[in-house]
């Protein structure tokens, strides 16, 4: 098919007949009848029209889905992208199986103008079409026989239509480059394929495509397959490439991409498992020296994918590719994964070991996706867990299999399961299977429940059925459904036989129930009884001790619940069950054995409270740092203490006391989770005069350590490295006199060099930037905004667009504030990530509220009411509001601004979280304040 057989349309100015493209012989008359009644959907009508509204009444009386009445079996799409005009062309031809017949047909179309359709059996004869009808509100477009019912068979719906390219950065988009130069990018997930062509928008809809994309003659297209053939046409000086025809897939993984980019490329050793084949990675031209890194670990965390499912990896070849503009950090499109520029590129001479670690998580994360998720995948959004919580357990595994150094395994608690207990805690949570129905709730799925918990309750499932049972339920669940869809039973009954050789008795689908069918997660309380019998009891474990709720769980918030413990003695890693049903389980010790420690590792997904003279046994033992208590634990019981005072079960004392040990921890993951915690408290402290006793407090506990660490460059090993940068952190931001001198110094000598002095080594610039602005004159912040606009490595844009939120001077931030809406300053992606940061500042949180409270409507208007990114903004904003006035200002804009899109559970999240912080300040405050008023003073006087 050639290009010039097209000449180009937007979809704003003439609409062209694209008869040429059709081959049935009753073309016109269709084209005719079907010319009246050429639709525009366009960007703003539509998202006013369908994504305001969250849940109304009449949300549960329309039905969102298509009929499953009518399959995709393929889809032949050709795809003209006009990057100067920001717009595009296609024609897609869809074939079908019709399984009963039908009056009529139905597709996603969103933002498209439909200028064309036909409607033909597979022996290409013409079917009559009695008309056509957009339906925004369901983001569908249906094509009417009348009475003329369709019989059962395969038919083929061809279509023509245009969009635009430059209304956002999801569906088919132009993201822009330096020097005037664009490319154009694809993100479909979960509902925005509709948006680029025609097509049934559902995830258990697999089909396969064969696509063309026509491009610039100097410019690479890539897709999900590998290239088959080209042709240029000189003329329009564009060339044609068609890819080979796709496995069969659900429409969210299809990618198309046209760039002028570079790659570099390597061989996937397969070890016999399936064909060897290529990866590569692509970058802009003049980036390509950063994704080494990227190739590295893709190369490794593919392999050991492989081995570890003992499936072969499903496709020819393997692109993963970074694109400046990208909403979210990557997206697991087969055969070519999508990356924001910040997930992908490293420059080893700037980024720091964290930027590194991140980028390797999210190549991890997405490497996982291209067996879990793609070749098997969830027959609905309900269970996107299946997808998201696997890909975020994997990522885990794999990057512990291939960097042991980093201790992935321990960090696993600070970075995933410690915030994920926070949200779980509270009523305005959600079960990890929840019924979602619009695209706003589709989008808003994509939460840490899904991602967070679910990986969380993987991890528990693994710590009680081995790593060897786990991996091959996975494998034989991957081989048994490839191609397919399903559901969490479907894993489940594949791991269920390993299972059932530990536990004959249980039912694996039983107890995963209890953790995915119900929100929220137990406390076990233990109690002593006679001849060393300690008893535990459940309950169900909520931050707001006088929170009520409906009984509304068919397992009655009560849990099934894998304990593990250890003593004096020995780790007990083999399962004590509690059932749900149970009142109670006892643990019987022997004489000789004392303290009990219960969950090992954090691995189950629960809290435990003791009686206070077991926590007092317990502070004792981490201040010699027992053996018995290894480095999660000691970061588990950090992490449960503070939440049981938070919730009013533990008194705070308890949970202050049991800091006290910290002088003599020296491992990153705990000093990760004190550090949250400090953070945690200086929120709440931060306009009382017990905030300066806490920062004495925290310089107190690292004092040892401190004078440890070096500011200068040192060959630490990773984890060593992430210690030194967050006890330095520590430091600057508790005010320890030494760091605060030493980080000015380096920071202005840095900035008064204009950014050339590069004495600052990657691990400590986001400190020294940060920390060396907050006390900043304007002056200060003028000369580092100008070394921003002349950055181009993103890490180090990163690190300067935070420094820039830092200042305390309120006039600076509103400087800052309004520079960044400009989009020739702060790129759209990164636009509501600034507003978060300047909230982030004490000085600049008023400041965002009311910003976002003034200009709701134009941040609707760029971002739209299905972005869940600014859902999220709100509960970001005010997480730490505290007062009954603030509250009482969320209430209101949420009653102005009743339509929330996907950011309605975000906003309960948010009500929540403040009612609870007021509850905290009455509850909690004086107890803390006079704590750390007591021990300062008793410092001072030794
Ligand atoms: C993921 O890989 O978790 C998702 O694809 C993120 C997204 O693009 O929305
Ligand atoms: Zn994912």
């Amino acid at each position: 098919m050639k290009s010039d057989m097209m000449s180009w349309a937007c979809p704003h100015k003439v609409i062209v007949m694209l008869s040429l493209l059709s081959f049935s012989l009753f073309v016109s008359t269709i084209a005719l009848s079907v010319k009246s009644t050429t639709h525009r959907v366009e960007g703003n009508i539509l998202s006013t029209d369908i994504s305001k509204k969250t849940k109304t009444k009449e949300d549960h009386v329309i039905n969102y889905r298509l009929s499953r009445d009518v399959r995709p079996l393929n889809y032949t799409l050709i795809l003209w992208p006009d990057l100067e005009r920001r717009c595009f062309k296609g024609q897609v031809t869809i074939r079908m199986r019709v399984l009963r017949p039908t009056t009529n047909i139905e597709v996603h179309v969103k933002n498209l103008s439909i200028n064309y359709v036909d409607f033909n059996d597979d022996a290409n004869r013409f079917v009559q079409i009695n008309t056509t009808n957009l339906i925004p509100k369901r983001e569908v477009y249906e094509v009417q026989f009348g009475h003329n019912e369709i019989s059962e068979g395969v038919y083929k719906l061809t279509l023509n239509f245009t969009g635009k390219l430059d209304t956002g950065i999801v569906g088919f988009y132009q993201s822009k480059l330096r020097g005037g130069l664009s490319m154009v990018a694809s993100k479909f997930q979960p509902t925005y394929a509709r948006q680029a062509f025609p097509c049934f928008d559902e995830p258990d809809f697999k089909a396969t495509y064969d696509i063309t994309l026509v491009k610039p003659i100097d410019y690479v297209a890539l897709s999900n397959m590998n290239e088959i053939s080209k042709s240029v046409d000189k003329s329009t000086k564009t060339e044609t490439v068609t890819f080979a025809t796709s496995v069969p897939m659900s429409t969210y993984l299809a990618c198309f991409v046209v760039c002028n980019f570079d790659y570099k490329e390597t061989l996937i050793n397969t070890s016999g498992i399936g064909k060897d084949f290529t990866l590569r990675s692509f970058a802009q031209k003049q980036q390509t020296h950063k994704i080494d890194f990227a190739q590295d670990i893709g190369k490794r965390a593919t392999e050991f994918y492989i081995k570890y499912y003992e499936v072969p990896y499903p496709l020819p070849k393997l692109d993963m590719i970074a694109i400046p503009d990208y909403v979210s950090g990557a997206t697991e499109h087969w055969g070519l994964i999508t990356y924001r520029e910040t997930s992908f590129l490293v420059d080893e001479a700037t980024t720091s070991s964290q930027n590194k670690i991140s980028v390797a998580n999210t190549i991890a994360h997405e490497l996982a996706h291209m067996w879990f998720g793609n070749l098997v995948t969830m027959k609905w959004w309900d269970e996107v867990w299946l997808n998201e919580g696997f890909a975020s357990y994997m990522q885990v595994k794999s990057l512990n299999a291939i960097e042991p150094s980093w201790t992935m395994l321990d960090q696993f608690l600070t970075k995933t399961l410690h915030s994920v207990l926070v949200t779980d805690a509270k009523l305005s949570s959600h079960p990890i299977v929840q019924k979602v129905e619009t695209p706003d709730q589709i989008t808003a799925i994509f939460d840490s429940i899904s991602y967070n918990k679910g990986a969380s309750i993987l991890r528990m499932l693994e710590g009680f059925i081995g790593e060897e049972n786990f991996r091959k339920g996975v494998s034989d669940y991957l081989k048994k459904y490839k191609y397919g869809n399903t559901v969490t039973q479907e894993l489940l009954s594949s791991l269920e036989p390993y299972f059932k050789t530990l536990y004959p008795h249980l039912s694996l689908k039983y107890i995963m129930d209890t953790w995915t069918r119900q929100m929220g997660y137990p406390l076990i309380t233990v109690r002593p009884a006679a001849n060393n019998i300690y008893i535990l009891t459940q309950s169900r474990f909520l931050l707001d001790p006088a929170a009520t709720y409906d009984d509304d769980s068919e397992f009655h918030y009560r849990w099934y619940v894998p304990i593990t413990y250890s003593t004096s003695k020995e780790k007990r890693d083999d399962i004590l069950w509690f059932a749900d049903t149970s009142d109670s389980v006892e643990i019987s010790l022997s004489d000789d054995e004392k303290l009990l420690k219960i969950n090992n590792n954090q691995m189950g997904y629960y809290r435990v409270n003791y009686p206070l003279d077991m926590w007092s046994q317990i502070i004792e033992q981490l201040k010699v740092k027992s053996n018995m208590l290894t480095i999660s634990d000691r970061a588990h019981l950090l992490d449960d203490a503070f939440a049981l005072s938070d919730a009013g079960i533990l008194p705070y004392d308890i949970a202050l006391s049991l800091t006290q040990y910290l002088p003599v921890e020296k491992d990153f993951v705990p000093w990760e989770t004190a550090s949250a915690k400090f953070s945690h408290l200086s929120k709440k402290l931060i306009n009382t005069p017990a905030y300066e006793n806490l920062k004495k407090y925290v310089q107190h506990l690292i004092s040892g350590l401190y004078t440890e660490q070096s500011w200068e460059k040192t060959n630490l090993d990773v984890i060593q490295g992430l210690l030194r940068t967050r006890v330095l952190t520590l430091a600057a931001s508790s005010g320890l006199p030494d760091a605060e001198r030493r980080v000015r110094n380096m920071f202005l000598n840095w900035l008064n060099s204009h950014g050339t002095n590069t004495i600052i080594e990657p691990d400590l610039r986001s400190l020294i930037y940060y920390y060396g602005m907050k006390h900043a004159s304007a002056e200060d912040w003028e000369k580092l905004w100008a070394l921003y606009l002349q950055e181009e490595d993103v890490q180090e844009q990163t690190k300067l667009r935070s420094a820039l939120s830092a200042p305390e001077d309120v006039a600076i931030l509103k400087r800052y504030l309004n520079l960044a809406w400009d989009e020739k300053n702060i790129r759209s992606q990164d636009y509501l990530n600034v507003l978060q940061l300047i909230s982030t500042n004490p000085s600049g949180n008023g400041l965002v509220w009311d910003e976002v409270r003034n200009r709701w409507n134009t941040l609707v208007d760029r971002f739209t009411l299905n972005s869940r990114y600014l859902g999220n903004l709100i509960p970001a904003i005010t997480s730490g509001f505290n007062t009954e006035k603030q509250l009482q200002e969320m209430i209101s804009f949420f009653e102005e601004n009743s339509e929330a899109g996907a950011g309605a559970s975000a906003r309960q999240r948010a009500l929540e979280n403040v009612r609870n912080n007021i509850k905290w300040t009455s509850s909690h405050q004086s107890t803390v304040a006079s704590w750390l008023e007591n021990y300062v003073k008793a410092i001072k006087s030794i």
